[in-house]
């Protein structure tokens, strides 16, 4: 049997077990570092495949390897499992079970794909070449678990040669997947202020360092950033989310808290935000007294697809779906993703599988959301196929 229709063979006869696999996540939701029981069916689904799998690795997260028949390389294939803290409002009647918690993001369905590629690549073993290490990471909607796993050794034993992500999206028609052809999602950082002046009678200026009016200035000053200082063909946006200080109409508040957040495609532009924000703050201290601490967490770099890594995973695309059903997504997304960290260290491509349900207004995110089944059977067979390629053709 040609190994084109083996492995829709395979997908077609794991489907409805992947299904009821996902409704099963899906009525279970688990927060970040929380996966305890996604981690148990994980392993549990594995195992009943005879795949070996270790846990634990970055709290909640586990790791399995497939390992081919040829000598090659090993092509990483990372799935996030977690879910996040809405409530869930789509009266499916596989909706969570856990109030307050849902699988708003698709991981659940992630996860699944993920199995489905593990358990066909292992039944094909005669045809892959090297290794394939599946990567089942926890904390993706709080952009720390990708770092935990790496922490934990995620990159070594084996060291991966290239690896693949993927994310389900709904503004792309089930049975299609799509790409961005070089910048995918933005970087993401977080940042913390805390300016520190006088506290006083509000009669009585003169006697105190006003930290709420230094803050005020501070929010319009940092608009010049992105309009002023950066080039304006290179997206980037600092935005001001909290802001508090004082206690009462007549006192002069002795320090104000602000946080916020950055977002850039661009490499070595967060770091340059930062540099202006602290020296806008230091303008600050001589022109009106206050003083300040800035704490600074990049949480996750720009995600960007390796050019060569990505032409090879979208000729698998194309043979396995046809090339009608492989889109170029016209724009990147400000959202971020933390595959980044991965894709910073190994050379990288990442999919959105199409996961849009016709007459369903929603996005990822929403208390409405859902995921077509479809992109269960689509993502197995696109990744599958792809780690088959790549693997052979790297060799
Ligand atoms: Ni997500």
């Amino acid at each position: 049997m040609p190994s084109d229709t083996r492995l829709a063979q395979i997908t077609d006869r794991l489907t409805p077990d992947l299904v009821a696999l996902r409704k099963q996540l899906h009525q279970h939701p688990e927060l970040a570092f929380e996966e305890h029981e996604t981690a148990k069916a994980v392993t549990a689904f594995l195992g009943k495949h005879k795949i070996a799998a270790r846990t634990g690795i970055g709290k909640t997260g586990v790791i399995a390897m497939v390992e081919g028949a040829k000598p090659g390389p090993t092509i990483g294939i990372r799935a996030d499992m977690d879910a996040l803290p809405i409530h869930e409002q789509t009266g499916l009647p596989f909706a969570s079970k856990v109030a307050g918690k849902m699988h708003a993001c698709g991981h659940d369905v992630h996860t699944v794909i993920a199995l489905g590629a593990a358990v066909a690549l292992a039944e094909m073993r005669d045809s892959l070449h090297g290794k394939v290490k599946f990567i089942f990471q926890p904390a993706e909607e709080t952009l720390s678990g990708a770092r935990a796993m790496i922490a934990d050794g995620a990159l070594d034993d084996p060291k991966m040669d290239l690896i693949l992500g993927y994310h389900n999206w709904p503004a792309v028609p089930a049975g299609k997947v799509g790409y961005n052809a070089e910048a995918v999602m933005s970087s993401a950082d977080a940042f913390d202020v805390v300016l520190k002046g006088r506290d006083g009678h509000g009669a009585h200026p003169h006697l105190a360092v006003d930290a709420l009016a230094a803050g005020a200035y501070f929010v319009s000053q940092l608009q010049t950033i992105v309009s002023r200082e950066v080039k304006p063909l290179s997206p980037a946006v600092v935005t001001v989310g909290e802001f508090h200080a004082g206690t009462a109409r007549n006192v002069i508040a002795g320090t104000a808290h602000l946080k916020g957040i950055v977002r850039t495609m661009e490499a070595g532009l967060s770091e340059k935000i930062e540099a202006a924000m602290r020296r806008m703050l230091e303008g600050m201290k001589l022109g009106m007294r206050i003083d300040y601490e800035l704490k600074w967490d990049r949480v996750a770099p720009a995600l960007r697809n390796n050019k060569d890594v990505l032409a090879k995973l979208l000729s698998s695309a194309r043979n396995e779906l046809g090339a009608d059903n492989v889109l170029e997504l016209p724009e990147p997304s400000m959202g971020s993703e933390d595959f980044a960290w991965f894709a910073e260290k190994v050379p990288a491509a990442h999919l959105r599988i199409g996961s849009k349900i016709d007459g369903l207004d929603t996005a990822i995110h929403r208390a409405n959301y859902d995921c077509n089944e479809l992109a269960i059977p689509i993502g197995v067979r696109v990744v599958a196929r792809a780690a088959l390629d790549l693997a052979s053709s790297s060799a």
